[in-house]
């Protein structure tokens, strides 16, 4: 189907400015977690993109109304109803299993089918159920579907043996209405974990030390409505930043927070691209030559995973020897394929990807292949002569909000 296709004419200079839109890994958080709620949840800075579509889904399911507006979405779970969550939209989103631990803390009870979501290698869920189970619940798994239940849940010490985002989200969710103290120790530390601990706790959860690796959450009997508005989002952002630098004559990239992408800012700096960085945005200046460099995933604040992907179409125009080691995703690097079609020389091994640069590149038919894979494929379009077709760009709906709209503002020639 074309219409699944993006098709870029590069070569052209980017200018103007470009506004980021909320975060999608927190909505797709702070959308689950409204099913605690006992009242009407406004939730602001939504960003356009089709995973909050699966999720508004998802919540009607369960008898939760959801009203969109322009850039809010009003959540009213008054008549909600825990029934078994089994529509196809689960399967749309790994982030569907937020929903479990968000059933499991209020009803003690939740069933649903296996998430879906990017093929980034396996993705278990392990530490979630751990954490479940260490909170006094019972998970089955039977014929596709879980089946979370519980007598009670009990306040406890819960350790992650790897400072998973998701296992720290689900945890805090089931763990809202446990009797006594839950603490969770070696917590991820990522700004999505602390958006949603800020509109649990406005709905008056006992929450303290979100953004550091130890959380507790001491159990309440009911939480209220509230009025909320998600953070940026950082890896968007940093998405556009990286897009500046390989494509921009002077792009202004606004409503961020700096603090951030402060390990991404740190590496393009050491490339030798010019930046301004102000309170809420980022203008990047093109024309400097690009140097290469070393780059290791590390969970936040270290250099995202989530940006690995995209840095490597810079990485192509950089001179010398660039290697890029995704220490949580070791075999994150389909992109590196559909990169070569274009002309990059890259080599990928080992959970590793080294790139020889600066090559020209070439405008063909590529695939994207996952979410940020063809944020990646879409940076390579704009820099390369020729026409890029990116197909299965469905994937990259998933996270980008008006993608080409936002391009175009910039004076890309896409459709
Ligand atoms: C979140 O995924 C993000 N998704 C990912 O962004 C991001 O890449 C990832 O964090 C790491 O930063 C959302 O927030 C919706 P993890 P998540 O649990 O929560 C292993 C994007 O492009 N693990 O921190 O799934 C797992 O296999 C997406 O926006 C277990 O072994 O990440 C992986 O190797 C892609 N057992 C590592 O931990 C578990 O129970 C990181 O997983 C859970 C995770």
């Amino acid at each position: 189907m074309n219409n699944d296709s993006i098709i870029i004419r590069g070569g052209k200079k980017l200018n103007g400015e470009v506004r980021i839109s909320g975060s999608k890994n927190a909505t797709v958080a702070l959308i689950p977690a409204t099913v605690l709620a006992t009242n009407v949840v406004t939730i602001c800075d939504v960003p356009e993109i089709s995973d909050v579509d699966a999720l508004s889904t998802l919540l009607e399911e369960l008898n939760v109304k959801v009203t969109r507006r322009q850039d809010h979405i009003v959540i009213d779970p008054t008549e909600i109803r825990n029934v078994t969550l089994d529509h196809e939209a689960v399967s749309k989103l790994r982030a569907s299993y937020y929903f479990m631990g968000a059933l499991l803390g209020r009803y003690k009870q939740v069933k649903i089918k296996m998430s879906g979501g990017c093929y980034l290698g396996p993705r278990p869920i392990d530490l979630h159920l751990k954490g479940f189970e260490s909170l006094g619940a019972k998970v089955d798994y039977d014929d596709g579907y879980y089946m979370i239940t519980a007598e009670e849940l009990k306040g406890t010490n819960i350790y992650l043996d790897f400072a998973s985002v998701g296992a720290t989200i689900n945890i805090m969710m089931a763990a809202c209405f446990a009797k006594g103290r839950t603490t969770i120790e070696n917590a991820a530390k990522e700004p999505e974990i602390i958006d949603l601990s800020s509109m649990l706790n406005k709905m008056g959860a006992q929450i303290r030390g979100a953004g550091t690796n130890e959380i507790t959450i001491d159990g309440v009997d009911k939480l209220g409505g509230c009025f909320h508005e998600i953070i940026p989002d950082r890896i968007e952002a940093g998405t556009y930043i990286i897009m500046a630098a390989a494509c921009a004559e002077k792009v202004k990239i606004s409503n961020i927070i700096p603090q951030h992408l402060e390990s991404l800012l740190l590496k393009l700096d050491e490339m030798g691209v010019r930046m301004d960085i102000g309170i809420d945005s980022v203008t990047v200046y093109g024309g400097n030559e690009l140097q290469s460099v070393e780059v290791k995933t590390l969970p936040y604040p270290g250099f995202a995973t989530d940006l690995q992907q995209p840095l490597t179409a810079l990485l192509t125009q950089a001179v010398g020897f660039s290697r890029i080691k995704d220490t949580i995703y070791p075999e994150r690097f389909k992109h590196c394929h559909e990169l070569s079609l274009m002309g990059a020389d890259i080599e990928v091994g080992g959970g590793s990807s080294s790139i020889t640069g600066p090559t020209p590149l070439e405008g063909c038919t590529v695939t994207a292949t996952d979410l940020r894979c063809g944020a990646s494929l879409v940076i390579a379009g704009l820099l390369a002569n020729g026409t890029t077709t990116i197909k299965d760009a469905y994937h990259i709906y998933r996270g980008y909000d008006n993608i080409k709209e936002k391009l175009r503002s910039l004076g890309a020639d896409v459709e």
